[in-house]
């Protein structure tokens, strides 16, 4: 499957990028096709809320920025992962801009599956994530793959690498 992986840490070498990369040698061990894109390293920008996109825009955003290269990998993706480390107990401001910027279209046309990596200090603090993530997962019709939560004692260990290995033995 066509596999997009959205990084969403500024910290290259932290706990969210090595589920990401985890998970993506992982599925290409299993043959997948996978791209993963670090979001914090783009500009992309909130959404306006201006409505070009669904009046005169059919369907394109006026904003030209770092967005313009995901939209294609977005169009093209059958499975999307979320990779997030958890901020003010929810996705981090670079997760948030590139899911919103999708008003445009709504939906990603070819994903039928999802699937969440968040990293955090503490235990406990995933409810605000985890609500927004199964509410986007029933927004667009998807099915959920699975979660694997690292909170700081279980971050780049060998249990937490087994969870995402699963994850991707289940797609
Ligand atoms: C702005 C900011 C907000 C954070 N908010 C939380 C939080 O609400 N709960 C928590 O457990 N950790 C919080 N953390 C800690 C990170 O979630 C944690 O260090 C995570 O593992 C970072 O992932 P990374 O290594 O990929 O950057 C916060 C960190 C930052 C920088």
């Amino acid at each position: 499957m066509n596999i997009l992986i959205l990084q969403g840490s500024p910290r290259a070498n932290g706990n969210t990028a090595w589920m990401a990369e985890e998970f993506k040698k992982a599925a290409e061990a299993a043959g997948h096709q996978v791209t993963l894109v670090n979001v914090s390293r783009k500009k992309i920008a909130g959404c306006l809320a201006c409505e070009y996109c669904h009046n005169k825009g059919n369907g394109a955003c006026i904003q030209k920025d770092d967005m313009q290269e995901l939209y294609p990998l977005m169009a093209e993706a059958e499975v999307l992962v979320l990779a997030s480390p958890i901020y003010y107990f929810t996705l981090s401001a670079q997760m948030q801009a590139p899911i919103q910027r999708m008003y445009c279209v709504n939906n990603p046309a070819k994903v039928k599956k999802m699937a969440l990596l968040v990293s955090s200090h503490s235990p406990n603090v995933y409810t605000g994530a985890l609500a927004e993530y199964h509410d986007i997962c029933n927004y667009w019709g998807v099915e959920d793959s699975g979660i694997v939560t690292a909170k700081l004692d279980e971050q780049k260990t060998e249990a937490t690498r087994q969870k995402i290995q699963a994850l991707v033995n289940a797609l």
